[in-house]
């Protein structure tokens, strides 16, 4: 191999590097499944699953609840709000996916705000909310 094209290979090594770093990156904060506690109708998460190991804050985070097939996207909007949907598509039912501030669906690209309204056909309706409040250390979400 010439020099020139151990430097090329070089190059694009560490680009490809690069590049799988920050995919991996993403698909780690967008994979994160919290911890919940399920009693009653409510689900209860601790407000500290919203910070990374790093000190930095999660926009979103998915729960798991037997009572769907898919996951609950817990949002953290302003003033201590949240948001939680159901991660399944209003159009034919395949489940969206969580990208940074809105959804979207991998089978027909619908795309839903992080509050569960149409952004983009062909879903025609918002997806499943469900109430939330929150205290001192927890936030819930009733089903
Ligand atoms: S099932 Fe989601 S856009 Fe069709």
């Amino acid at each position: 191999m010439e020099r020139k094209d151990f430097i090329k290979n070089c190059g694009l090594l560490c680009m490809s590097g690069a590049f799988a770093t920050t995919l991996l990156e993403s698909c780690v904060s967008a994979a994160y499944v919290a911890k919940s506690t399920f009693s009653g109708n409510k689900i209860s998460i601790a407000k500290t699953e919203f910070q990374t190991e790093n000190n930095k804050s999660r926009k979103f985070i998915l729960i798991r609840n037997e009572k769907f097939q898919m996951p609950i996207v817990l949002y953290a909007l302003e003033n201590s709000q949240y948001s939680a949907l159901l991660t399944e598509c209003t159009h034919k039912g395949c489940e969206v996916k969580p990208q940074g501030d809105f959804l979207v669906c991998p089978c027909h690209g619908s795309e839903f705000s992080k509050t569960g309204e149409v952004q983009n056909p062909p879903a025609e309706n918002p997806l499943r909310s469900f109430k939330t409040n929150s205290d001192e250390k927890n936030i819930y979400i009733y089903l």
